[in-house]
């Protein structure tokens, strides 16, 4: 395993290009599932959630190749029972759920874990593929969907959970529905930039979709898809890391290659705080500000605050001389990272679901447990501002989701090395 050293103090000045998005090119991949024809998808991150989610499709059956951010897959012959021991390891996978029974009418996929950021139901996913006239059961940690017998049949679904929408259940549903006979109305449809992407990329296929990016999603079914060659957009939780990171400690950090509308509301909280903002169509600059506001932000389903966004706002919050307070309502116990913020002497507490900081005290660098994905990319934030090194073990958490970040941030000016974690 890995630690990442991080000796912070250091001001960030100069620019850092985005990388493709995880959370889109992950159920892009997946959908490569529903047709037989070879499809080129450009900008895919070196992850290794991706690769998890191209060793998936390999064991479905699935050829590809991958070269320097393009993924290429024929999936020809393929069976619909997904590996294990892979799918274990990596919640996303159960967005292979939709295009194999889309595709063969029949799927298999373990149970997701639960995991750090709390309970990972998949009920609103089997409530759609249900209502699409599929046989639900699950067998041994198994979910299997059987369609067999009469195939899938459009309908209206609502799939509005208790936290609001779901992404991967609506990518889930979406996917099957376009090889269903008649339409399909998703109500209560995940509105997220990634959701979009991906209706993008079933529309190129031959899909029939339409409101992709609204909570309200018609799809009418056709027989087949085809090949296409696809460009994922840019990866909006990657580009809030580094705006947190230029907000913390830059001198004019400018992000490329990023989409701004899709960080509108991140950007407005920013605004609002004092944060000096240039906008340009696929470039953003912010800088630090000493006398910047506090803030009071509650996560929200797209176009709201993202969750992904939580942790790293909880950093950006120690470095602002004012009180702020964050409250989490998609996933209320995704706040691993304020033990270990405390740890290095924030001054925050939890009260149920709501984190409150009093920024401005300084931090003290020392050695942290990375838990999950955005709670450790919190933590490099915090390393970087605190005084001294800080020692961010389990760094494969990082890796899952963040393409290079370690060079990305030294290529802004920040100090910081991997080790080995003995
Ligand atoms: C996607 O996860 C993202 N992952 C997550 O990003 C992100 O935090 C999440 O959406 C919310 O925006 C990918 O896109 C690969 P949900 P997903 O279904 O689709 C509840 C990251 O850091 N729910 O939208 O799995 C659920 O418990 C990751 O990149 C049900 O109750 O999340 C949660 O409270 C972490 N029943 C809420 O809905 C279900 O059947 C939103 O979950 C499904 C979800």
């Amino acid at each position: 395993m890995e630690k990442l050293i991080v000796h912070g103090g250091q001001r960030l000045t100069g620019s850092v290009q985005i990388s493709g998005s995880k959370n889109s090119a992950l159920p892009i991949l997946a959908a490569t599932l529903l047709t037989a024809e070879r499809c080129t998808i450009r900008r895919v991150p070196d992850l290794s959630d991706t690769n998890y989610m191209l060793r998936i499709l390999g064991e479905l059956g699935a050829d590809f190749e991958r070269a320097s951010g393009v993924a290429t897959i024929s999936a020809t012959d393929i069976h619909p029972d997904a590996p294990y021991d892979l799918v274990r390891k990596m919640r996303a996978s159960i967005c292979v759920l939709g295009p194999l029974t889309g595709r063969l009418k029949k799927a298999r996929v373990s149970l997701p874990g639960g995991c750090v950021i709390g309970d990972r139901p998949v009920d609103l996913h089997l409530r759609g593929l249900e209502a699409l006239g599929a046989k639900i059961t699950v067998d041994g940690g198994d979910i299997l969907v059987d369609a067999s017998e009469k195939g899938l049949t459009g309908a209206r679904i609502n799939l509005m959970g208790k936290h609001g929408s779901t992404v991967l259940g609506t990518d889930n549903v979406m996917m099957a529905a376009t090889l269903a006979r008649g339409t399909t109305i998703i109500d209560g449809a995940a509105a997220e930039p990634e959701v979009k992407d991906l209706a993008d990329f079933l529309i190129a296929m031959g899909a029939r979709i339409e409101g992709a990016g609204t909570n309200r999603i018609t799809i009418e079914g056709v027989e087949e898809l085809h090949g296409v060659d696809h460009t994922v957009i840019p990866d909006r939780i990657e580009a809030g890391t580094f705006l947190a990171a230029g907000a913390m400690l830059g001198d004019r950090v400018t992000l490329n290659r990023v989409q701004p509308a899709h960080l509108q509301v991140v950007l407005d909280e920013l605004q609002k705080c004092g944060f000096p903002l240039e906008i340009g169509t696929e470039s953003i600059t912010i800088s630090a500000n000493p006398d910047a506001r506090g803030f009071d932000l509650t996560t929200q389903t797209y176009p709201g605050f993202p969750t992904d966004m939580q942790a790293q706002f909880c950093a950006l919050a120690c470095a602002v001389r004012d009180a702020s307070s964050l409250t989490e309502t998609i996933f209320p116990q995704r706040f691993m990272h304020i033990a270990e913020m405390k740890r290095m002497g924030a001054d925050m507490d939890l009260q149920g679901a709501t984190a409150r900081v009093r920024g401005g005290k300084p931090l003290k660098g020392a050695r942290v447990m990375a838990s999950d994905l955005r709670a450790s990319a919190a933590l490099v934030l915090a390393g970087l501002l605190a005084s001294g090194a800080t020692e961010i073990h389990r760094l494969y958490h990082i890796d899952r989701g963040y393409e290079h970040i370690d060079d990305k941030l030294a290529g802004l000016g920040a100090q910081l090395e991997r080790a080995k974690d003995i």
